[in-house]
């Protein structure tokens, strides 16, 4: 099975990009802590990157393709700034079903308050914030504890 990690827009400036927000690793770094999480549980690694709203969307459909296909153990999402903002990427988790942890970086609640509203939070199975990029392997290695 497979585990979708997919980031949203500016993370690839991680690294940096407000480095005492979001830390000095790379997402390169962010993907060697996914694919070691993935190694560890024998799962499958999927991760991308996009500054792109409808790509984003677009993989969103593939992974539900993959999910429909018994493929899928589930999404790990930081839809960066289109968290607070896009119905579209709500209603692409929601149409296709697939299970998404919604993961911050940063402890959004800590920040601006245009932060804390998320349309991803009611079609999220968790959310996580603030653990920094480790984040991103706690998300995965919770995930590997799902039923497959
Ligand atoms: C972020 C938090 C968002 O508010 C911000 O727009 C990002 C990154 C995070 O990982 O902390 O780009 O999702």
């Amino acid at each position: 099975q497979s585990v979708f990690v997919l980031n949203g827009p500016n993370l690839n400036l991680l690294g940096t990009r407000e480095p005492t927000v979001y830390g000095s690793q790379t997402l390169a770094d962010v993907e060697k802590i996914c694919a070691d999480a993935c190694q560890r549980h024998g799962l499958e690694l999927v991760f991308r990157q996009s500054n792109h709203e409808g790509e984003l969307i677009d993989w969103i459909h593939e992974a539900g393709r993959l999910l429909a296909e018994g493929r899928l153990r589930g999404l790990v999402f930081n839809a960066a700034a289109y968290t607070h903002t896009s119905v579209a990427l709500l209603d692409a988790v929601k149409g296709t079903g697939v299970p998404m942890i919604e993961l911050h970086i940063s402890n959004v609640h800590a920040r601006e308050s245009f932060r804390h509203h998320s349309y991803l939070s009611a079609a999220a199975k968790a959310v996580m914030c603030g653990f920094g990029v480790a984040g991103y392997g706690i998300a995965i290695d919770a995930m590997a504890q799902w039923k497959s």
